[in-house]
């Protein structure tokens, strides 16, 4: 009942918090607060990390995964076990959430923007090929507001070109691609659940995922300074030291990007009824896109048959020239007239004075460029009733009809 509030407000907008703690996964949180050994990883066990970890590598069907502070860790890890270098090309979207790019800018390698295709708004096998170099090690495939890539053509790519995969999953957790949940296909998945995401751990957290073993160990090497239990024989258990310090890859510094203890009890909660939560975005999504079913101007993500879209968030590209409108008007319309604030996402990346700084500021991605300049993001989050998602259409349709009739002034 907690979005009653939220409900009932004349303005529609954005919620800071996307899905909120059950009352199961309240009194979980307060056990673990109560009666955990420890609330860190590193000192004195890690229970409830530990048994996250197994239950997302089982529910995502990968070979491991590594709890984290958040996906921009896991990005970080990646970008660190891919061994990126400044000689090295990494190849992913412009049009994606700062995060995406950060950690492998951060490597000194170059990157390179693919466009996204007009109808899924997603990087596909097509926009990536015309980019590949010698220098190609890496390339990030985001699924982007939910919606898994085409990994088929992608992995293909890659086993020809020798190139890591790494999936940004920040806003995809649980999305199916073929029978496979995104995390699963590529040799990195990266998940988050901050705030915004359609799972939680308190405000922060990520997961990295991975298909090979070994990664996982080097992954968790990095993750906490290096620190390792002791190999072999010591003079005591104290000489020279508890714990050994070890080096995590060849050649890296350690990090602690660990996730807490309270943290991972309420993720590990969290993802029994992720299915559930993602089931009830695609309702919601669902019926608000059949509302809308008479305004073409509104165009909504293609999702492909054997795609299975978590819906974490609602974008459109408003198609206006017909009634000699930009999204700007709509956008306008709908925030003072209709009092639904809608947002503007995802700025992209080239376009900015950061990554134009350091000599990234050239791209051919004409369809990105098109979207964004035309998109609308809706409000969204978990748990929106029928009533608010039918009022929020209600409002849209009134606004696209008054841009329509010309009367809008
Ligand atoms: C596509 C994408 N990648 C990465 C991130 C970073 O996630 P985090 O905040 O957990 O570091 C986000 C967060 O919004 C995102 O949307």
């Amino acid at each position: 009942m907690a979005y009653v509030a939220t409900e009932i407000a004349r303005t529609i907008r954005m919620p800071g918090v996307q899905t909120r703690l059950s009352s199961d996964e309240e009194q979980e949180l307060l056990r673990v607060l109560r009666e955990s050994n420890s609330l860190s990883v590193g000192a004195g066990g890690c229970t409830e990390n530990d048994a996250f970890e197994t239950d997302f590598t089982q529910f995502v069907g990968c070979s491991d995964s590594v709890a984290v502070s958040s996906c921009t860790s896991a990005l970080e890890l990646s970008a660190t076990l891919t061994g990126l270098g400044p000689d090295d090309e990494v190849i992913m979207p412009a049009h994606t959430f700062i995060a995406t790019a950060v950690p492998f800018a951060r490597t000194s390698a170059n990157i390179r923007w693919a466009d996204i295709d007009p109808g899924t708004r997603v990087i596909n096998a097509d926009t990536i090929r015309p980019l590949i170099t010698k220098r190609t090690k890496v390339v990030v495939v985001v699924h982007l507001y939910g919606l898994p890539a085409d990994m088929d053509s992608i992995i293909a790519l890659a086993d020809q070109h020798g190139f890591f995969v790494i999936e940004d999953c920040a806003q995809a957790p649980g999305a199916i691609y073929k029978g496979r949940r995104v995390g699963s296909i590529g040799h990195f998945g990266c998940f988050s659940f901050q705030t915004h995401k359609n799972m939680q751990t308190l405000g922060e957290g990520g997961m990295l995922t991975v298909r090979d073993k070994q990664h996982g160990e080097q992954a968790r090497r990095l993750r906490w300074m290096g620190i390792w239990p002791w190999k072999g024989k010591r003079e005591k258990s104290w000489i020279p030291a508890g714990n050994d310090i070890v080096e995590p890859i060849p050649g890296r510094w350690p990090v602690n990007y660990c996730m807490g203890e309270p943290n991972a009890a309420v993720g590990r909660m969290m993802l029994k009824r992720l299915d559930k939560i993602n089931d009830g975005r695609r309702r919601q999504a669902i019926r608000f896109m059949e509302a809308l079913s008479d305004y073409p101007e509104l165009c909504f993500q293609h999702v492909p048959n054997d795609c299975h879209h978590v819906y974490h968030l609602m974008a459109a590209r408003y198609d206006g020239q017909s009634s000699g409108h930009h999204r700007d008007d709509l956008f306008i319309l709908l925030q003072d007239k209709y009092q639904l604030h809608a947002i503007v996402q995802y700025w992209p990346l080239n376009r900015s004075e950061l990554f134009q700084k350091f000599g990234f500021g050239d791209a051919n991605v004409p369809e990105t460029d098109r979207f964004y300049d035309n998109m609308i993001s809706f409000p969204w989050w978990s748990d929106m009733s029928d009533e608010l998602i039918d009022d929020m259409a209600r409002r849209t349709c009134k606004a696209i009809d008054e841009l329509r009739e010309g009367n809008s002034n």
